[in-house]
């Protein structure tokens, strides 16, 4: 099947924050590059996007956020040290990150928000739907959401918004939705989203997490988007925006997702999936799960 303009075949992943829940560390390392078990933050993003066959990355950086370039391009020095110890595995792992996607780079400039920064790629987008994923947001590979995000922009048309069921005492750290049933378990149509709302006002315990997919509309309604909550360009007051029309960007559809979810900013989440993940692998996974138990056993 050939492209035609209703085809996903971007996508843009805003990492231009300044990641201050997670300082000292992020400092002068930005935070999407800190290691889950040994692989940086973006990197398992950046797997996700190939793996739903998207190519054409645009990544919305800033300043001190140099190493992301540098992770994704050849490190030519290192490469040849490598080869020249006969060490394929360890090449393997510096070329991996090279081979997966097309990326490309624009500066946000100042952290206007991340509508700002989703708007920061208009033009390298240009006039078609994209998904957008936040690059300290990691959805377990085994968990499949972009994918069905597709499908679903593919059937419904519109905007397409990741939603997951959240304790309504942490609705307020999130954008919420309010919504509609339709026909499909799994899909529900969103009518309204507020940005963190007090948890008594909150129209559901259902939050929007870090992956999109977006009509071109967005853009012009980014433009139009004033500041909002903390002064930022808001994604979700533009959404919110969407959700109201028929066509021209919108509606507005959500994909409940019950799979695993982690937010790498978060230090508590940034722990417990950097264990989770631990615990699973081949290598590491059984002398470290022995250390946890006797750890555990001792502490608790
Ligand atoms: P966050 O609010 O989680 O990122 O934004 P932050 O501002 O870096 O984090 P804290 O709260 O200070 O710790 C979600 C995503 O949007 C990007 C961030 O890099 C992150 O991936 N973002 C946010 C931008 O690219 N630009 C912005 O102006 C704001």
């Amino acid at each position: 099947m050939g492209w035609d303009r209703h085809s996903v075949r971007k996508a843009v992943v805003p990492v231009a924050g300044h990641g201050t829940r997670f300082l000292p560390a992020t400092k002068a390392v930005p935070k999407e590059m800190l290691p889950v078990v040994d692989k940086p933050a973006i990197q398992y993003v950046v797997e996700e996007i190939a793996a739903v066959g998207l190519t054409d990355v645009v990544m919305v950086t800033g300043r001190g956020k140099r190493a992301i370039e540098d992770h994704f391009d050849r490190a030519p020095e290192l490469e040849e040290a490598l080869e020249a110890k006969d060490d394929e595995g360890r090449l393997q792992l510096v070329r991996k990150p090279t081979g997966l996607v097309r990326p490309h780079f624009v500066r946000q400039g100042d952290a206007l928000g991340l509508g700002h920064a989703i708007l920061c790629a208009a033009e390298h987008v240009g006039d078609e739907p994209f998904a957008a994923l936040l690059g300290d947001d990691l959805i377990d590979p085994r968990d499949p959401l972009l994918a069905r995000m597709l499908e679903v922009r593919r059937e419904r048309g519109g905007s397409v918004v990741a939603l997951m069921e959240v304790d309504p005492e942490h609705v307020s750290l999130y954008g919420c939705a309010a919504v509609e049933a339709t026909d499909q378990a799994d899909v529900v149509r969103v009518t309204g989203l507020v940005e963190k709302p007090p948890k008594e006002s909150a129209p559901s315990s259902l939050v929007v997490i870090g992956r999109y997919v977006l009509a071109p509309e967005v853009f012009d309604v980014l433009r139009e988007t004033p500041p909002g909550r903390g002064g930022e360009i808001q994604l979700t007051d533009a959404l919110q925006a969407l959700a109201r029309r028929d066509g021209a960007g919108g509606p507005v559809h959500g994909v409940v997702f019950r799979g695993r979810r982690y937010d790498t900013g978060d230090k508590l989440e940034y722990l417990t999936i950097v264990v989770r993940l631990a615990c699973e692998r081949d290598d590491i996974g059984p002398d470290f799960t022995k250390w946890l138990r006797e750890y555990v056993g001792r502490t608790v």
